[in-house]
């Protein structure tokens, strides 16, 4: 966790350059006057169309880059699919993209990260295409956002930058919109004092580029500070709700269920198709943010809840996940976890390596033998037919067996639900039991609660002889439930 919280804390500190906090009010995320509203800046800025950028540098200075997930362990991804992921997550908020490359980088320079050949290459480019927004995926320092906003004329969104502004998009509850909020202020927040330490040192104090002066950053600071403070009781309060919430579920004992994957590995899809909810599922990154939870009936009889989490993605600062750490908190608790994963994609492994890097941080057991979770192949549609066979063999030989499924075409959906309730049951009792003929109420319960197996009636008293399977949970309460009803005899 220590090593991890460093990471994160080298992402923001390496943020992009102040800016005055823009105080407009708009009907998005922030709806009360006076407030800022993240990517607000983005959104007057931009004209819609973007350039993408994918740097990546020499070897020698590979760890200058973008970062994998804390906790994760070395996990490469490929420039190429770097890029379609940074298109991607572009895409999910709007952006027309103009254009979108990767480029080379041999020593990073700390005023404009690329050499000054590639930022007059770039400026073109801009120019060409009339762009109004680069994003570059890649921490960048204060400096160097505003050095390269100079040079192009656009406003420059790094990936910290673009991930908060997804987020503050997707957050569907009160308690995602004011997390989302509480992150992208402190980044802010972080970016006004880098700005003013650099400037500091540079010119002695004074004035910088227009931007904002000594008093204009201070006054900006405060307002974040008392808007920071504010969003925090509000949390606090909303946390108490949900405990609330939580602990009513608590009384029902129903084994918690929780889909987490990588960003479009098709969570919400497989959600949908399990519960038939109508929760958003788009192809874009991010389309889940808040827990969603259903009920789920499996063929056991068992029921199950099902809830739909935030998609994660490779180098997810640490800030943020300690920020969804509340939402977080169902996978926490779950009784199994189903990891969901895009087959087809590529990049599986690494992505699968990115999820179980979250997954650890958050404290959840990842080693296969004993772990809790469920990996599910997801989109095996996609796979040629031998390229399926193999995924099958291969999945013969891992230590705990995933599920192959298409939540598009619903192939391998009944063997995952009996899988999950196998998994589940391993705790089980077969027991066989005696009902008074006279108790209909407690045979209905025991219908609704267990999995009859086996069912005869004593033909002198009409007893019902059952032999049920149930959980612990349910045993518990079906042998009070008996010994009260043969007291009322
Ligand atoms: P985030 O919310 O961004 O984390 O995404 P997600 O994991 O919830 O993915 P989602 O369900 O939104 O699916 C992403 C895209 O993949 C959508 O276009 C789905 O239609 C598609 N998809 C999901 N499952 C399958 C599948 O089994 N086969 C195919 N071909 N496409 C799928």
């Amino acid at each position: 966790m220590v090593k991890a919280a460093t990471k994160a804390e080298a992402i923001f500190t390496r943020a992009p350059a102040a800016h005055v906090i823009d105080k407009t009010t708009d009907d998005g995320i922030f709806e009360k006057p006076g407030r800022a509203k993240p990517g607000h800046e983005l959104l007057r800025v931009s004209t819609g169309r973007a350039v993408v950028i994918v740097p990546v540098l020499q070897r020698s200075h590979a760890n200058d880059g973008v970062r994998d997930s804390p906790g994760a362990a070395v996990v490469t991804h490929s420039p190429d699919d770097r890029l379609t992921e940074a298109t991607g997550l572009a895409e999910a908020i709007d952006l027309e993209i103009a254009d979108a490359r990767v480029v080379g980088i041999t020593t990073p320079r700390p005023s404009t990260l690329f050499g000054k050949g590639k930022v007059e290459e770039l400026r073109l480019l801009v120019e060409e295409t009339g762009a109004g927004l680069v994003i570059v995926d890649h921490a960048i320092t204060p400096v160097q956002q505003s050095n390269l906003e100079k040079a192009w004329n656009a406003k420059v969104l790094d990936r910290t930058g673009l991930i908060l502004e997804i987020f503050g998009r997707r957050a569907r509850t009160r308690e995602g919109r004011l997390q989302v909020e509480l992150a992208h202020l402190t980044y802010q927040k972080g970016r006004l004092v880098r700005a003013w330490t650099h400037l500091e040192r540079q010119r002695g104090g004074g004035g910088f580029l227009g931007g904002p002066g000594e008093a204009q950053l201070e006054l900006d600071r405060r307002i974040l500070e008392t808007r920071i403070e504010s969003i925090k009781r509000e949390l606090a309060q909303v946390v108490k709700t949900r405990e609330l919430h939580r602990a009513g579920r608590r009384k029902v004992p129903y084994p918690i269920v929780a889909i987490v994957g990588y960003t479009n590995a098709g969570k919400s899809t497989l959600f949908n198709l399990v519960t038939g909810a109508a929760v958003l599922a788009k192809d874009q990154v991010f389309a889940t943010l808040d827990p969603t939870m259903r009920e789920v009936k499996l063929r056991s009889g068992r029921r199950i809840i099902l809830s739909d989490t935030v998609g994660f993605i490779s180098s997810l600062p640490t800030m943020l996940v300690a920020a969804f750490r509340a939402t977080l908190e169902e996978v926490i608790e779950a009784d199994l976890i189903l990891h969901v994963r895009d087959i087809s994609h590529p990049e599986t492994d690494a992505q699968a390596a990115d999820v179980e890097g979250v997954l650890s941080d958050l404290g959840v057991d990842t080693v296969p033998a004993h772990s809790h979770i469920l990996e599910v192949w997801n989109k095996i549609d996609l796979l040629s037919p031998v390229t399926r066979e193999e995924a099958t063999n291969m999945s013969r030989f891992q230590e705990r067996r995933p599920a192959l499924v298409s939540a598009i075409t619903g192939d391998g959906i009944p063997e995952l639900l009996d899988a999950i309730d196998t998994r589940l049951g391993a705790s089980d009792a077969v027991l066989d039991v005696t009902l008074p003929a006279h108790d209909g109420r407690l045979l209905a319960w025991v219908h609704e609660n267990t999995d009859v197996l086996t069912r005869t009636t004593d033909e002198v008293t009409g007893a019902l002889r059952l032999t049920l399977r149930t959980t612990p949970e349910n045993k518990a309460r079906l042998e009070a439930q008996l010994r009260k009803s043969t007291d009322n005899r």
